[in-house]
């Protein structure tokens, strides 16, 4: 149990824990030099259980799923604190294929969607089309996941870090250089114009970068590089989110806001490097007309690329580590948008009553041989 904390990392990930900790009545500090300008600026916002699980991530899935049944009321209560509005669209999502082999991987997908018991419906391109009338005469079939939605992600920071703020949080604006552990209890982190934020307990929430604080023990997480495109002039092209097999090339597009398009995303083991390239983009953009033509009429707006927090069991690392005092919370690869409720609730019922949720306990820190418990 804790009466301070604070948190390395303003991402998604690190506000919603510092808003629910300070609902909680804890005294909260989140360091971090642009909050929200790492994964959570990249981030489609797609919240995805049934359209991301794969096989043996069925724990994961069940950690999805817990999160999104959370988030209607969680956008509700950010929505209510915050005066702003984040976007949450529940359309649904189709995930689409273009040949043989294409529609032999979403057969195979939907036969353990089904084993799992999961909602997915089996569409022919008619009825795909009727759904999403902008996309390709050429698709081959779909299956349509009425419950994977998505929400602005931007906007979903913004809007948690002005209620973490209403709350009473504190911002402070600086890169956190090392972890401070004092008679063996973490108990703080130095900041790049050396001075000290001191607190009761510390949460490590710097996404790719959390192995990267010194003083924090190895926890397996490494960058995954994603391009990602924005695009403009998209009002009423798609309903949803379209997730696309072109000839074995995943892509998908995701709408949001009035008129504005996501084309992500690439997926690169590049290390710490977020250079946006010719070919990610050309690939993004030829996959993506492939799936809706009219994507060509777009306005461009931007590419970026960040770093996906990966694990090498693409699951993330919650709860309380070696170092007494010391929580992570990270390594939510491609779900993070999607977590940050659950994350939000169970690190702050930890740091409130020292017991991790059991929703939470399959995704502790691994032990020095890397296994979960
Ligand atoms: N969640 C989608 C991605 O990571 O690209």
């Amino acid at each position: 149990m804790t009466g301070s904390v604070v948190i390395a990392g303003g991402g998604l990930i690190g506000v919603g824990i510092a808003w629910r900790c300070a609902q909680r009545g804890l005294r909260v500090t989140v360091v971090d030099p642009r909050p929200g300008a790492g994964a959570s600026y990249a981030a489609a916002g797609m919240l995805a259980p049934v359209t991301e699980a794969a096989y043996g991530e069925e724990r994961l899935l069940q950690l999805c799923r817990a999160s999104l049944d959370r988030f209607p009321r969680f956008v509700e209560e950010v929505q209510q604190a915050s005066g702003l509005q984040v976007g949450l669209r529940t359309v649904g999502t189709l995930v689409v294929g273009f040949d043989a082999d294409d529609m032999a991987a979403l057969q195979e997908q939907h036969e353990f969607q089904r084993q799992l018991g999961l909602e997915v419906e089996r569409l022919t391109p008619r009825e795909a089309r009727r759904r999403e009338p902008a996309l390709s005469p050429r698709i081959r079939g779909a299956l349509a996941v009425d419950g994977d939605h998505s929400v602005d992600g931007r906007s979903l920071h913004a809007a948690l870090l002005s209620a973490a703020e209403a709350a009473g949080v504190r911002v402070v604006r600086r890169r956190a250089t090392s972890l401070v552990v004092h008679e063996g209890r973490a108990s703080g982190l130095v900041l790049d114009d050396g001075s000290t934020e001191s607190a009761e307990s510390v949460v490590v929430a710097l996404g790719a970068s959390s192995d990267r604080l010194p003083g924090v023990p190895r926890l397996g997480v490494r960058p995954v590089k994603g391009q990602i495109l924005r695009l403009a002039g998209a009002g009423g092209l798609l309903r949803g989110t379209v997730r696309a097999l072109v000839h074995g090339r995943q892509v998908y597009l995701v709408p949001y806001g009035q008129d504005r398009l996501i084309v992500g995303a690439t997926v690169e083991e590049r290390g710490f490097e977020t250079t946006v390239t010719a070919g990610g983009v050309h690939d993004l953009l030829r996959d993506a007309v492939a799936v809706v033509a009219g994507v060509t009429e777009l306005e461009w707006v931007e590419a970026i690329a960040r770093w996906r927090p990966g694990t090498p069991d693409n699951a993330p690392v919650i709860g309380p580590t070696s170092v007494p005092g010391l929580v992570v919370a990270t390594g939510h690869y491609r779900n993070g948008v999607l977590l940050t409720p659950v994350t939000g609730d169970v690190v702050a019922e930890l740091l409130a009553t020292g017991v991790l949720p059991d929703v939470a306990s399959p995704f502790a820190v691994p032990d020095l041989t890397g296994s979960r418990p």
